[in-house]
């Protein structure tokens, strides 16, 4: 940390020069000891006047690797964080062969993109309130190659996930079979997810459910550093008046949607452990499970639907 509280100022700096040049690293290496024109320096130096307002160079440059993958961000999105990625490690492990999963709060759409770059087989459904960021998630899945796999809906957590009450007609060349396991099919004249059949203990219904959902006390927000309050969005950090309120939505509906033996995996803050597990064992789920990261923080929470 420097004087002003910049943690590695030397990388920042090299990064925006980088960027202000439209060089890649490789190249600002080579090309090291030559000269700038003034057009750019100028351009550096608001890069650099950004930084030290306080703007993440990932928010300056406009993207932020996550999982070995780069995210392009917008006003609506969260910078993924290096602490989520094992989020995507077990869901890489839960989920079976051929699953479908559901990531609710899905902003750049990073956990879902970079589980499913990482399994050819699955495929998804991502929600978000916010439209804004759904623009972002549905450029980062088109970048990956994963748009034809990944469904975003914009909404409240479930919300647009509307149980369709008749089975979805049978596509071409199917006769009346049902397809047993297909959960999402998109009705494009509504924008709305349809499902073969619902969860809650039938053999239809997504194998996992993930979310990093905005769990930071209202309260606390505003003694957060300058970096997240007032960069990151309010909607991706407010948990509500004790951090909870999405974990209740989450921990209470999941069910309804998650086939028998699906899975549930929830990011959570480092304190927030007994307060998450004891949601979802309310809500009868089992196995319930405290996970902690690299730096032996709570920080997943497990459950399982039987
Ligand atoms: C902590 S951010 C996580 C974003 C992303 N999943 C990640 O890990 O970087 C929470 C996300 O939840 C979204 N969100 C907030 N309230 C929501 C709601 N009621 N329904 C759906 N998404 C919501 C926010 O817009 C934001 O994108």
């Amino acid at each position: 940390m420097d004087r002003q509280g910049f943690a590695s100022p030397a990388l920042d700096a090299k990064l925006l020069a980088g960027y202000g040049l439209g060089l890649t690293a490789l190249d600002m290496a080579l090309r090291e000891n030559e000269p700038v024109e003034a057009g750019a320096a100028e351009r550096i130096a608001g890069l650099m006047q950004r930084r030290l307002s306080g703007e993440s160079v990932a928010r300056i440059i406009g993207e932020r690797e996550f999982y070995g993958l780069a995210f392009a961000l917008n006003g609506a999105t969260l910078e993924p964080r290096p602490e989520t990625e094992l989020l995507v490690d077990m869901a890489l492990d839960a989920l079976p062969q051929g699953g479908q999963l559901l990531d609710l709060g899905t902003g750049t759409g990073c956990i879902p993109i970079a589980v499913l770059v990482n399994r050819a087989d699955a495929s998804g459904v991502a929600t978000d309130l916010s439209a804004e960021a759904l623009v972002a998630a549905q450029g980062n899945a088109e970048r990956h190659g994963v748009a034809e796999r990944l469904v975003f809906l914009q909404g409240s957590w479930f919300e647009p996930l509307i149980e369709n009450p008749h089975p979805s007609p049978p596509h071409k060349g199917e006769g009346t079979a049902p397809r047993v396991g297909l959960v999402a099919e998109i009705d494009h004249q509504t924008n709305s997810l349809l499902l073969v059949g619902r969860g809650g203990g039938s053999d239809a219904g997504f194998d996992l459910i993930v979310s990093n959902p905005p769990y930071i006390n209202s309260a606390v927000i505003e003694t957060l550093a300058d970096e997240v309050k007032s960069f990151d969005p309010r909607l991706a950090l407010d948990g509500g008046p004790d951090g909870l309120a999405p974990y209740r939505v989450i921990a209470a509906q999941a069910r309804n949607w998650l086939k028998r033996g699906g899975r549930v995996l929830v990011e959570i803050g480092y304190d927030q452990g007994e307060a998450v597990t004891g949601l979802f064992e309310a809500a009868g789920f089992t196995d319930v499970t405290l996970h902690k990261d690299l730096n032996g923080l709570d920080r997943v929470v497990s459950a399982h639907h039987v």
